[in-house]
């Protein structure tokens, strides 16, 4: 299976785009959630992984960067009357499309559904709200929730950030659209965190995250660039059914096991991020 993976990522990768890099010294720690494969359960993850994270007190706010299909405000029950469009198109300023949810500490930069981002194509608008939210130094995460795919937009994000978290299931698609990642990463990135949705137990996670890097191994990446597995996070009916009723899964199911190893997830993440 994984040679059929490392055959099928190399037609995934392109390699096209622009390199720009954010500079800050802000204490805000910039956080990227990717997957390629879409529908393996970012936005639920970036939601609750936030959640838990503003319930330990970090002040932190999510950026939907999922363009033309923003699902964040549904996910924290936010009618967003600003979105970072807004900001873009210097209809309102950061303050104000910077929106409260209904949890403490945790902001929304809400996206916007259907909007025709090709007006700003190549212009580094992402960039740069990303760079002005750094610069407010008033949180202590902004997190990135990605669309789907390696597209232009997807690739700005990972581009500008150092802390890139790939969730992904065990699905073959799956795996061949983090290796097509790890692949595009490491050219000039030194890590890739690696989390799995939809897995029943750490060691299943751990053990396809060791197959990856023998495959990234075998095939020659760059050698100094690290898979860093943090964990695994277990399918549960009740996830959909709260994200249909806006409310958060780690929310209300605070000693359910999935909770607890999104709880292990972070702190892995703690000790990895830069
Ligand atoms: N661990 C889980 N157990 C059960 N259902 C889950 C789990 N994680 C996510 N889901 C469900 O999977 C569906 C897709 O999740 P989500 O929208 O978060 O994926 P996504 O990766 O953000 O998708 P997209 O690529 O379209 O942005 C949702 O219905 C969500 O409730
Ligand atoms: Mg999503």
């Amino acid at each position: 299976m994984f040679n059929s993976i490392s055959a099928q990522a190399s037609k995934l990768v392109n390699m096209t785009q622009s390199k720009r890099t954010i500079n800050s010294n802000s204490k805000t720690k910039l956080i990227t959630i990717t997957s390629g494969k879409g529908g393996v359960g970012k936005s639920t993850f970036t939601a609750n992984i936030s959640y838990l994270l503003s319930q330990k007190g970090y002040k932190v706010a999510i950026i939907d960067a999922d363009i033309g299909l923003a699902n964040m405000q549904v996910l924290l029950n936010v009618k967003p009357q600003y979105t970072l469009f807004d900001y873009i198109d210097a209809k309102a300023t950061l303050k104000e499309v910077i929106l409260p949810t209904p949890y403490e500490n945790l902001s929304l930069l809400a996206g916007k559904s259907g909007y025709k981002y090709s007006n700003h194509s190549n212009s580094f608008v992402l960039s740069r709200i990303v760079q002005d939210t750094l610069d407010l130094d008033e949180f202590d995460f902004l997190i990135v929730d990605t669309g789907a795919g390696l597209n232009d937009y997807v690739q700005e994000f990972l581009n500008i950030s150092d802390n890139i978290l790939a969730l992904t299931t065990t699905d073959p698609s799956a795996l061949t659209d983090v290796y097509a990642l790890m692949k595009m990463l490491s050219k000039d990135k030194s890590s890739l965190m690696l989390c799995f949705n939809h897995t029943k137990t750490h060691n299943i996670g751990l053990t396809i995250s060791k197959s990856l890097e023998n495959l990234a191994q075998k095939n020659r990446l760059n050698s100094d660039f690290m898979i860093k597995y943090i964990g695994n996070v277990s399918s549960s009916e009740s996830i959909s059914t709260t994200g249909r009723l806006r409310k958060l899964f780690a929310c209300e199911f605070t000693h359910d096991k999935v909770t607890l190893e999104l709880n292990s997830v972070i702190d892995a993440l703690l000790m990895n991020i830069n």
